[in-house]
């Protein structure tokens, strides 16, 4: 995949901005607060239709103005796409190929993204919601219809949760949503499943090249209805119901819903140890690069190309032995590199890449490396 060009009008610091990209080094120069991560965060936003910084649309309309657009174009499977996002103060159209579409869910998959920023440093050491979310955001884009399922089983737990916390409960209501939670969830089960294991598998060669063949990487599952690679949606179904039903009067006392995929999570092993409770920081860090970047690898797997990789201020904290690795591995990867640093444009002085310098809202020169 390769997005060609992006334009932003009252875009977060921008009012107007059009530029046409390198297909593959993208870096972007500037000293803090002048707008690097605001471009990243757009294109960002043409795969997922949403900010990673925000969940409020209106924060990212510039300051003063009424509506915001963000239009990218990009290359897959050898066709050309479009999308488009306008953003007013009470609405929002999202259109592919100038077609408006309807649920968010269509816009999933076209542009495919992994975005790498500082706090995915901290992926294997934080707590299991954000290792969800990581979980999530990934399986979406692979396969969208996951996020709809998610959404759906999203509604249903909360409706599930205020039944419990009301005054009296209506088992026959329980009913109802315990078959819609387990409806919903067997589905995700199982795409959690068979996600976790492809990029258990790559991430295990990943973080051999990262480690020089030190550590041994191993990542499985946590669940709590011990989901099998036996298991079919219908068996997932039925174990899923069993726990609601055994839990049912715990629930009813607790005023919350003890078993689902919202306490799912992942077990991360380092040389066969809990890395979250033994692992160094290092190894903490390591882990959470080799994660990140397997994503890279599955995305090209699954749905034949590789993304587009963001690199949101991470390269600075990367030594100097990972900076090359990443720039050698992924030479057949779009990137798209933020940094403050002037001296790491000597790094990517090279003839593949772009140098984009920031300034206050404002691409103020554009420099062809290798010159
Ligand atoms: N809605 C908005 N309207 C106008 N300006 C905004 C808006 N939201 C943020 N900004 C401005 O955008 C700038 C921040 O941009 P950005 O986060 O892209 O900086 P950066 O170049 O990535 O900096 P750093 O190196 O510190 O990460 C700030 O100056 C902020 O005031
Ligand atoms: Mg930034």
């Amino acid at each position: 995949m390769r997005l060609k060009t992006l334009q932003l009008v009252n875009f977060r610091n921008y009012d107007n901005l059009h530029i046409n990209f390198n297909e593959k080094v993208n870096l972007l120069v500037g000293k803090n607060g002048q707008g690097k991560t605001n471009i990243v965060e757009s294109i960002y936003m043409l795969s997922f239709g949403k900010s990673f910084r925000t969940s409020k649309d209106r924060e990212i309309i510039k300051f003063e103005k009424e509506n915001l657009y963000v239009g990218g174009s990009f290359s897959k499977y050898n066709s050309d796409y479009l999308i488009e996002i306008a953003i007013g103060k009470n609405k929002k159209g999202v259109k592919v190929n100038k077609v408006h579409i309807q649920k968010m869910y269509e816009l999933l998959g076209n542009l495919n993204v992994v975005i790498f920023s500082p706090e995915d440093l901290k992926l294997v050491k934080e707590g299991p919601k954000e290792r969800r979310a990581f979980i999530d955001k990934e399986i979406s884009q692979i396969i969208p219809k996951y996020y709809n399922y998610l959404t759906n089983y999203n509604k249903v737990l909360f409706q599930r949760n205020k039944l419990l916390k009301g005054h009296i409960v209506d088992k026959n209501l329980l009913d109802v949503y315990d078959e819609s939670l387990a409806r919903y969830g067997s589905y995700i089960y199982i795409l959690r499943r068979d996600f976790i294991k492809k990029i258990a598998n790559i991430s295990m060669t990943m973080h051999k090249n990262l480690t020089n063949e030190i550590e041994d990487l191993k990542i499985n599952y946590k669940n709590q209805i011990n989901i099998s690679e036996e298991d079919t949606i219908e068996t997932v179904y039925n174990k899923f119901i069993e726990k609601l039903v055994s839990s049912r009067e715990h629930d009813i006392d607790t005023r919350t819903t003890r078993y689902g995929i919202h306490k799912d999570d992942l077990n991360i092993f380092i040389n066969d140890l809990d890395v979250r409770l033994y692992g160094s920081q290092g190894q903490q860090r390591t882990a959470s690069i080799s994660l990140k970047l397997s994503e890279i690898e599955l995305i090209k797997n699954e749905v034949g190309e590789y993304p587009v990789l963001i690199l949101d201020d991470v390269f600075s904290e990367l030594d100097e032995t990972r900076q090359k690795l990443l720039i050698d591995n992924l030479s057949l990867v779009q990137m798209f590199i933020t940094t403050a640093e002037v001296s790491h444009k000597k790094i990517f002085n090279k003839s593949n890449t772009t140098i984009f310098n920031i300034n206050q809202g404002n691409v103020v020169s554009i420099e062809n490396g290798g010159n």
